[in-house]
């Protein structure tokens, strides 16, 4: 019987604690047992410390029969029994879950979870799993409880790890058995790791899928904002210069600025000229307030730069607007406003993607579930991500056309 753990790791994005839901949900009706691991990564190095195991009870689940599980309540629902960063933490209920990151969870665990924002399981950015020594323990860990196949849910940094981890999965069962943590017959049983990623990030940076979950509520987030922003602005007739995240990628300025009408938009794909960008949109953002615009709104991404890869930052739209074209304007950064929240209904029929998951085999590489022209697809992890990386590459290498070439073709098509 498979043993099945789901993590989120990296930024957290709407949708997350969907897939963890439909993860588990599926695992079950599969046979498999399955289990979360908290604080992402983090949690995995960690993992559980002896003497902390949390007494197996009977959950009271509607489909038990059916379903056989056994599973094991935690309350994780709604924070409850949150582990704190020192891995201590006192269970509401009285059982203490001290010590414990990798947790067995039942049917009724992960209910409700599919309309809550961020990730309940917690994430973290682990500097210890980008250790060899990290990623040993992590491997010990998972071989105690007896784990064999790991879901993670995050960005291309997160997914890379998990690609790492598990190209490097037998050389810690060598190690493991020769230091004698594990038996020669815990060796033979666990000498591969199945691992499945799903993309879970706002940006939608990740190449080979068109979607990343998070991506479209956080849009949506974002282009609410600019609404209400857009009425104020409107009242005042003024300018405002938003700036959204992303990191390295312009799909969320792309697409906002689309979806609400903005007057320009600085994204890092598409850089302006260094000595004349200020020109191009003075001459843009003039014209449409001769044509009665009364508002006006421009868009930064958060990675926006010039051809010579100077950053250009919403405070210096913001002067040029004031001091060349003489209009009343204001800076709005958006924020982690964008990434927090319930996510949307696209964001939770993503993470259906999960029925997948389990035909993956030893023999397989390592996929990454994403969505292509409105198809469920699985691809190669590490061919997504280092196509992902590429576009980073293409763009610190001044190759502007060809990080473009790169980009998803819905986010070709918007600009
Ligand atoms: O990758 C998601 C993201 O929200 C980016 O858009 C942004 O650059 C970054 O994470 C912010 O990270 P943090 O929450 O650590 O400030």
């Amino acid at each position: 019987r498979m043993k099945l753990a789901v993590l989120t790791s990296g930024g957290d994005s709407a949708g997350m604690n969907a897939v963890v839901r439909a993860v588990v949900k599926a695992g079950i009706l599969k046979g498999c047992e399955t289990w979360v691991v908290r604080e992402g990564y983090e949690g995995l190095v960690r993992g559980n410390q002896e003497g902390h195991k949390v007494e197996k009870e009977t959950t009271p689940s509607h489909r038990e029969v059916h379903i056989k599980d056994e599973g094991f309540i935690h309350n994780l629902r709604f924070g409850d029994g949150e582990l704190l960063k020192d891995g201590t933490s006192d269970h509401p209920t009285g059982r203490t879950l001290k010590g414990r990151y990798i947790v067995r969870v039942g049917w009724d665990d992960v209910r409700g979870w599919f309309g809550v924002g961020g990730t309940l399981c917690g994430t973290a950015r682990s500097a210890a799993f980008r250790t060899p020594e990290g990623r040993l323990q992590a491997a010990h860990n998972l071989i105690k409880e007896g784990i064999d196949a790991l879901v993670v849910c995050g960005g291309d940094g997160s997914l890379t790890g998990a690609d790492v981890f598990r190209a490097e999965w037998p050389t810690y069962v060598n190690t493991l058995r020769e230091k004698g943590d594990i038996t020669p017959a815990q060796a033979e049983n666990y000498a591969h790791l199945k691992i499945v990623g799903l993309v879970g990030s706002i940006d939608n940076d990740m190449s080979m899928t068109d979607m990343t979950i998070g991506g479209p509520t956080a849009l949506h987030r974002i282009c609410e904002a600019i609404d209400n922003i857009e009425t104020t602005a409107f009242s005042h007739s003024r300018a405002f210069v938003v700036e959204v995240m992303g990191r390295h990628c312009g799909w969320l300025a792309l697409l906002a600025g689309v979806s609400s009408g903005a007057d320009f938009i600085f994204i890092p794909e598409r850089p302006p000229e260094a000595d004349s960008w200020e020109d191009e949109m003075c001459k843009m953002i003039q014209r449409h307030r001769e044509m009665g615009k009364r508002k006006t709104i421009v868009i930064v991404a958060e990675g926006a730069q010039d051809k010579h890869l100077n950053p250009i930052r919403a405070e210096t739209v913001k002067d040029v607007l004031t001091d060349r074209l003489g209009l009343d304007t204001r800076v709005t950064t958006l924020g982690h406003v964008q990434r927090g929240g319930r996510p949307c209904a696209y964001d939770r029929i993503m993470a259906k993607a999960v029925n997948a998951l389990l035909e993956s085999t030893p023999e397989t590489p390592s996929y990454m579930i994403g969505i292509s022209g409105g198809e469920i697809t699985r691809v190669p992890l590490m061919e997504a991500v280092a196509m992902t990386r590429s576009v980073s590459e293409a763009i610190a290498a001044k190759d502007f056309d060809k990080a473009m070439s790169l980009r998803d073709p819905e986010f070709r098509e918007a600009l």
